[in-house]
């Protein structure tokens, strides 16, 4: 298992590529299911959790290929990846099983494009993870109401579609908001069903645009994808295309704390400031200073000391749960404290137990943070627990005075392109160590 040793008190200074969005890719390579022919995609992320989809849709009989990129950027870091290919040869599989599932929860995301392209799913029920119980009864009453059925074997879900899928209106929200992954399935589903239908109590990530996006290309027939009200037209079949995933909006927004907790000077690439609006406008009351020029944002600190905010996470475009705990690690640094609300997973603080090891003073009262600033973190020997509580980590030991050592960066390599080239490209020392047990 591999761990990183990060030497904190380094700025980062220079230019570092943002990747494509892992949301986006993995609902995306989901998608692609549906089509006949090839469909390329530009931007896929090199990530654990992008593998373990390449390896599903093998099982589930596509052909995947990635080309190499050796090209490493004019002003370095590390090359990122080529185009991947994707086509389906052999449509007779429809089961996505436990082993699986259980390393990679987006694998739910199969459900809607099985259902709609083979009118049969097997997808093993996907149990909750480090942030929550994390259910999928909306994803099963959408497609439901598109005239699927469902029965549970074995820890299974089991999809049957009688015929086509028929188009429908439905609300697809829930208590906690609507549902990014659970809106892709029956926006998926609905691509290939006879008819209209309308999803309203849609989520509107750009994860969930860039997915539309890619149908329309396919041939589907999709509007208001961005807004809570999606109308989809059903069309008979859908076609390989070209796509370019959307830039990874979360892995930039770590990279812009990383610039904020460094006190550092940072350019970003294939950076989309507009899908983080709400995150920018807070990280400006906190006193981070950032530029866009030519498609490059900069950041630096606008000067004096880091002002404490109280937020609550929200839906898009509200402030993002997956930047929730990189926030808590920038605010651990602030005059004064900060109170942070997590109302998409009430669960998801394990962070804060781990940056207190660090010399943070954050407290917890149920889903709300309470974070007193303090002067500097300290080098520790902490636990990687789930992917955003471990950015939070690295965050804190690119800071903290000596060494940190971060245990099970697994987590970080689901979903962080080649991390610690990326920031040690621009001044951090971030060492992988790998020990056997
Ligand atoms: N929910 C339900 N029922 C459902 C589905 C969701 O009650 O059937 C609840 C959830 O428990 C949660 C809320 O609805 O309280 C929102 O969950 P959502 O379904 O939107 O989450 P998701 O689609 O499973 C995606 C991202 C997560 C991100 C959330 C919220 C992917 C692969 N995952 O998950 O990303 O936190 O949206 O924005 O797209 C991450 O990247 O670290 C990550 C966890």
């Amino acid at each position: 298992m591999d761990s990183f040793l990060i030497q904190g008190g380094q700025k980062l200074t220079g230019t570092v590529d943002v990747s494509g969005a892992k949301n986006a890719a993995l609902p995306i390579l989901s998608a692609c299911l549906m089509a006949r022919g090839v469909t390329t995609l530009h931007g896929v992320p090199r990530l654990s959790d992008i593998d373990s989809m390449i390896d599903l849709l093998r099982e589930l009989g596509c052909r995947v290929e990635r080309q190499a990129n050796a090209n490493t950027p004019a002003h370095g870091g590390p090359a990122l990846n080529g185009p991947l290919q994707v086509e389906v040869t052999d449509a007779g599989q429809s089961e996505a099983g436990y082993d699986i599932v259980s390393k990679m929860r987006a694998s739910i995301s199969v459900l809607g494009p099985l259902l709609a392209s083979r009118g049969k799913a097997v997808v093993s029920l996907p149990g909750g993870c480090a942030i929550g119980d994390r259910p999928v009864d909306l994803h099963l009453r959408g497609l439901r109401k598109l005239g699927a059925t469902f029965d549970l074997n074995g820890g299974n879900i089991v999809g049957t579609v009688n015929g086509r899928l028929k188009g429908a209106r439905m609300y697809l929200g829930g208590a906690a908001g609507p549902t990014v992954l659970g809106t892709i399935n029956v926006m998926c589903a609905a691509a290939l069903a006879e008819g209209e239908t309308v999803i309203v109590g849609a989520a509107c990530e750009p994860e969930v645009t860039d997915t539309a996006n890619l149908l329309n290309k396919m041939g589907a027939k999709i509007t208001g994808h961005g807004t809570p009200e999606i109308k989809i037209e059903g069309v008979d079949r859908l076609n390989g295309t070209e796509h370019r995933i959307i830039p990874d909006r979360i892995e930039a927004a770590t990279f812009i704390i990383a610039a904020a907790m460094t006190d550092g000077d940072l350019k970003l690439t294939n950076c989309n400031l507009n899908h983080l609006v709400a995150v920018v406008d807070q990280l400006e009351n906190i006193g981070v200073k950032l530029e866009e020029k030519d498609g490059v944002v900069r950041v630096t600190r606008a000067g004096g000391k880091l002002k404490p905010v109280e937020l609550t996470t929200q839906p898009y475009p509200g402030f993002p749960t997956d930047v929730q705990a990189q926030l808590v690690a920038l605010l651990c640094l602030a005059d004064g404290m900060s109170v942070i609300g997590e109302r998409i997973f009430p669960e998801r603080f394990l962070h804060l137990g781990e940056l207190n090891r660090m010399g943070a003073h954050v407290r917890k009262e149920g889903a709300t943070a309470f974070i007193h600033g303090v002067d500097r973190l300290q080098g520790a020997t902490v636990m990687a627990s789930d992917l955003r509580a471990s950015a939070a980590l690295v965050l804190a030991g690119l800071v903290a005075k000596g060494t940190t050592k971060i245990n099970r960066v697994y987590h970080i390599d689901r979903g962080y392109e080649k991390i610690e080239q990326k920031l040690n490209a621009v001044g951090a020392r971030i060492e992988r160590v790998n020990e056997k047990n």
